[in-house]
């Protein structure tokens, strides 16, 4: 966090095209927003789009406006987002998702600075800086062509990535404390086989996911002083150990604990490879199936729930 706090400072200052790339929930609109507000623009306008979330069509007529009776019901000229942001920021969200015929117009006005309304005659000049977001790949949508390769180097100037919460989990515990802070409240003691479950979990919805596993805790505990591990989620406390073991959490954790987590980890393994076969599962783990299942009462291991109906 301290070293992107420091990247959004440093470039925020500086105009230039801005694209950030992470996955899904990891805070990519907060950092096009810090670097708005960081920057000599903030007292301007920040315009954000979502490309994924309108037609082509709309898209086009949306960011670039459009002339009186350009279209069928155009009635009046409408100013495009890019004349809206004028001055400030304009944050082109899920970019990948912008097709061929959008792509082209909006290299053109990132190249002249200018915008012409669809079916108008004159064109107007626009000072806005751009910031651009993805979680999708953008360098292999260039290499398969669904993306320009020129539009791509034109908005990844300067590319920010925002890693996963996954990849900076050493971050989790003070989003934590802002979570309680910010609301007002004194953070909760974790019980140390909540802090286990919260550390090993991928966290594939990345920091949104975390701030609403703690609005869940928040709503049914308001009055929490330690967090147990039953008033997680099942998604959080059920998927442990699924995923690859981190090297990075074993490290920082002491060894007992270190030991139970591969441990628990290989078990889950072994009885999902083996359907939850438990004689399989016992010979695979070469232990006997008596041995497998103290170890199976001891983590709390349960089968998966069967799929909705
Ligand atoms: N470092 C952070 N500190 C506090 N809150 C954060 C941080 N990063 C993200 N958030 C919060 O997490 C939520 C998700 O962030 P954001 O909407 O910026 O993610 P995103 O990458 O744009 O997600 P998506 O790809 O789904 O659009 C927001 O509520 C945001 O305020
Ligand atoms: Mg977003």
């Amino acid at each position: 966090m301290a070293e992107l706090r420091e990247v959004i400072r440093r470039v925020a200052v500086s105009d230039v095209t801005v694209l950030v790339t992470g996955e899904s929930g990891s805070g990519k609109e907060l950092v096009a927003r810090n670097l708005h507000a960081l920057s000599e623009r903030c007292g301007r306008p920040f315009v954000a789009v979502n490309c994924a979330a309108l037609s082509p069509g709309v898209l086009e007529s949306e960011l670039f406006g459009h002339g009186r009776g350009s279209f069928t019901g155009a009635v009046q000229s409408h100013a495009g987002l890019f004349e809206q942001a004028d001055g400030g920021t304009l944050f082109l969200d899920e970019i990948s998702e912008i097709a061929p015929f959008v792509q082209a117009k909006l290299l053109r006005v990132l190249q002249d600075r200018q915008v012409r309304r669809m079916g108008a005659e004159t064109v107007r000049r626009v000072d806005l800086r751009v910031v651009a977001a993805t979680n999708a790949n953008l360098e292999k949508r260039v290499a398969d062509a669904s993306f320009r390769m020129d539009l791509f180097y034109r908005l990844s100037v300067v590319e920010i990535h925002v890693a996963s919460l996954r990849e900076r989990i050493e971050d989790m515990f003070d989003f934590i404390d802002h979570f309680f802070v910010t609301r007002g409240l004194a953070t909760p003691r974790l019980a140390e086989r909540t802090r286990e479950l919260l550390m090993r979990y991928r966290w594939p919805g990345n920091i949104r996911e975390l701030q609403n596993e703690l609005e869940r805790v928040l709503a049914f505990y308001p009055k929490v002083s330690e967090v147990q591990p039953s008033m997680l989620s099942g998604r959080v406390t059920r998927d442990p150990g699924n995923g690859p073991i981190d090297i990075d959490v074993l490290y920082q954790t002491k060894l007992p604990r270190a030991v139970s987590y591969l441990e628990e980890n290989l078990l889950r393994k072994s009885l999902e490879q083996n359907n939850w076969n438990k004689s399989r599962a016992a010979r695979q783990l070469g232990l006997s199936r008596q041995g497998l299942l103290k170890k199976i009462k001891r983590y709390g291991i349960d089968p998966p729930p069967p799929p909705d109906e």
